[in-house]
């Protein structure tokens, strides 16, 4: 559905995204995270054919970004959620909708219930007449979403969706963003909320110029060298130190009460080996599990890594 091939752009002397090469399968969320200035919008952009590469290419929806004539079909066809709402001020949520609706070829019968469902949904119905100059910062944000939404785009970009909405209006958009998923609507967004990536994104990418890494939300925090376990054993317990710290594998121990946190090589190898060594030194153990780091704890492991 997208196909990214060594895309680059440079900003005058500024390489803003470099040789970026992925792709995206129809039906899939993908979900592009990054320190800001790390080229996420320069990329959506792109993508969306409103910047022009100065290298490489990509195929969105069967069509070559770089092919004469292919950046207004592929307009088209995409819904986007700008970084901002670029919204016409001085009209009103509906009225800016049904222009918008105009330019995607839709007919005012076909828009106007459309428009009043989305803003239905996004909980903008009792707004929907009033000029969007008055409007908050989360609330242009959600008129936005509805106009990406409007022409049931199969193909979703969506750079920072829930920027700036307090949690019911991102949960809303949440939502919504899950029922698209799961009608087969392919996404990508830009995120800095990794909890929201986790939440939605089937695949993420950490950006920073380059791709410097992609894999699920589940195991891309695995991939870290540093692992770990914590056991949990019944009050009235004391370990002796000496004998697990020398057991196979154990990096380092650290007891807090009756739970130990342990820094192991392979953690689903020593786990056994710590339990039995407790059992043995007499702890009833109550808990014993592999301690996974966050997608958050991962994240900033890499960009600080790559600094
Ligand atoms: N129109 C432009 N002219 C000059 N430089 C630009 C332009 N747009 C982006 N850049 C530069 O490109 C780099 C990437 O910017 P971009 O907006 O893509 O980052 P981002 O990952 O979206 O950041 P954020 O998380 O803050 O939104 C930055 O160094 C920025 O200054
Ligand atoms: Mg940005």
């Amino acid at each position: 559905m997208i196909e990214i091939a060594g895309l680059t752009r440079r900003f005058g002397e500024v390489t803003a995204v470099e040789d970026l090469t992925l792709s995206v399968r129809s039906g899939e969320c993908f979900g592009l995270l990054g320190p800001n200035g790390a080229g996420k919008t320069t990329t959506v952009r792109m993508l969306c054919s409103l910047i022009a590469p100065t290298a490489g290419t990509a195929r969105v929806a069967g069509l070559d970004l770089m092919a004469e004539g292919a950046g207004s079909k592929i307009r088209a066809s995409i819904g986007l959620l700008p970084e901002n709402p670029g919204l016409y001020e001085t009209l009103s949520p509906r009225e800016n909708l049904a222009f918008f609706g105009e330019l995607y070829g839709l007919s005012p019968s076909e828009s106007r219930p459309r428009i009043d469902l989305l803003l239905d949904q996004l909980d903008l119905t009792k707004d929907r007449d009033r000029a969007t100059a008055t409007f908050s910062k989360g609330m242009k944000q959600k008129v936005a979403l509805a106009r990406a939404l409007l022409h049931r785009p199969r193909i979703l970009f969506l750079d920072e969706p829930t920027s700036g909405l307090d949690p019911f209006s991102a949960r809303i958009v949440k939502d919504v963003l899950l029922a698209l998923k799961k009608d087969g609507t392919t996404i990508f967004l830009s995120t800095h909320n990794l909890p929201e990536a986790e939440e939605l994104c089937d695949r993420v990418g950490i950006l920073r110029k380059k791709l410097l890494v992609v894999g699920t939300p589940r195991e891309l925090p695995r991939r870290l060298p540093r692992r770990g376990a914590r056991l949990r054993w019944q009050d009235g317990f004391s370990p002796d130190l000496r004998r697990l710290t020398s057991l196979e594998g154990v990096r380092s121990l650290r007891v807090e009460g009756a739970a130990l946190f342990a820094d192991l090589d392979e953690p689903e190898r020593r786990i056994p080996s710590l339990v039995d060594e407790l059992v043995r030194q007499g702890a009833r153990i109550t808990f014993a599990g592999e301690e996974v780091p966050s997608l958050e704890e991962a994240y900033l492991e890499l960009i600080g890594g790559a600094a």
